[in-house]
């Protein structure tokens, strides 16, 4: 019997990266998982993987009607939500000076102020005993050059579990934290023009990291399994690495 038998999940951001690996994992252990993204496509071909046990509704975390759009089909379809895994997130590398009102508007609105809002709107549905869990950054503690914004909006979400682990106690919810050091996903190919260059980049966080090498959207998807499930049920309002040991040695 898989860990999350029966158990309805909410990925956002799931056609992709972590959050596939995330969905996929979900529903070899048993639960049925709703995934979300901005494109079409791609969430076409992470469902046609995903399978039978698992279906997409188009949506942008930073408009608040998509959010409502995606929990009222939630809602109709399975009538409740035991597991929320808000991990839509982006990334664009800038430094403090080159770094626009634009820029700064863009990933707050998505990292941010669009997981707060997937996790407020997601309440109405949640049961007593669910898990939230929040995919935050390890550079939320580390000082990454042209990583100030994203990392900001990481130490928020941080900051979130915190306060919503008392908030959320009455409901019966957990929740908790969970931080990626370097994952080779799509994302890091997003930040360079040719392989080569994504070579570079992957053989320089290798060097960072004490286990000497990039992580796997799997291995993440296996610290979110660990989170989401009743195995963590005495852990609440943490915020777990998955780095290889990058933010702790
Ligand atoms: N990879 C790493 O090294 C790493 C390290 C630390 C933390 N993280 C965090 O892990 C999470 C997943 O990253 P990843 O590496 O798996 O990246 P990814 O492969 O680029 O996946 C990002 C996912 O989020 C979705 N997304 C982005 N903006 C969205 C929006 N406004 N509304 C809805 N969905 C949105 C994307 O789909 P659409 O673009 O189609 O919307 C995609 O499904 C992010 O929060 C990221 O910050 C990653």
């Amino acid at each position: 019997m898989g860990k999350l038998e029966g158990k309805i999940a909410v990925v956002t951001g799931g056609s992709s990266g972590i959050g596939l690996a995330t969905a996929l994992r979900f529903v070899d252990e048993g639960a049925y998982v709703f995934i979300t993204g901005r494109r079409k496509d791609e969430l076409d071909k992470a469902v046609a993987q995903i399978g039978e046990n698992g279906c997409a509704v188009q949506g942008d975390v930073s408009k608040l009607d998509d959010l409502d759009r995606l929990y009222a089909i939630i809602g109709q379809s399975k009538g409740r939500i035991d597991i929320l895994v808000a991990n839509s997130g982006i990334m664009e590398p800038t430094t403090l000076q080159d770094t626009s009102p634009e820029h700064f508007d863009r990933t707050f609105d998505i990292n941010a102020k669009g997981l707060l809002f997937t996790v407020q709107k997601a309440l109405p549905l949640m049961t007593n005993g669910g898990s939230i869990v929040l995919v935050a950054s390890v550079t939320s503690i580390k000082g990454v050059p042209g990583y100030g914004t994203y990392s900001a909006t990481k130490a928020a979400v941080r900051s979130y579990a915190r306060t919503w682990t008392r908030e959320l106690k009455d409901l019966g919810i957990r929740v908790n934290t969970l931080s990626p050091g370097p994952i080779d996903t799509p994302l890091v190919k997003a930040r360079t023009k040719t392989e080569e260059a994504a070579d570079q980049l992957r053989a320089s966080f290798s060097a960072a990291i004490p286990l000497g090498r990039m992580g796997t959207a799997e291995e993440v998807a296996s610290a979110a399994l660990f989170l989401a499930s009743d195995e963590s049920s005495f852990v609440a309002g943490i915020d777990l690495p998955v780095d290889g040991g990058m933010s702790q040695v």
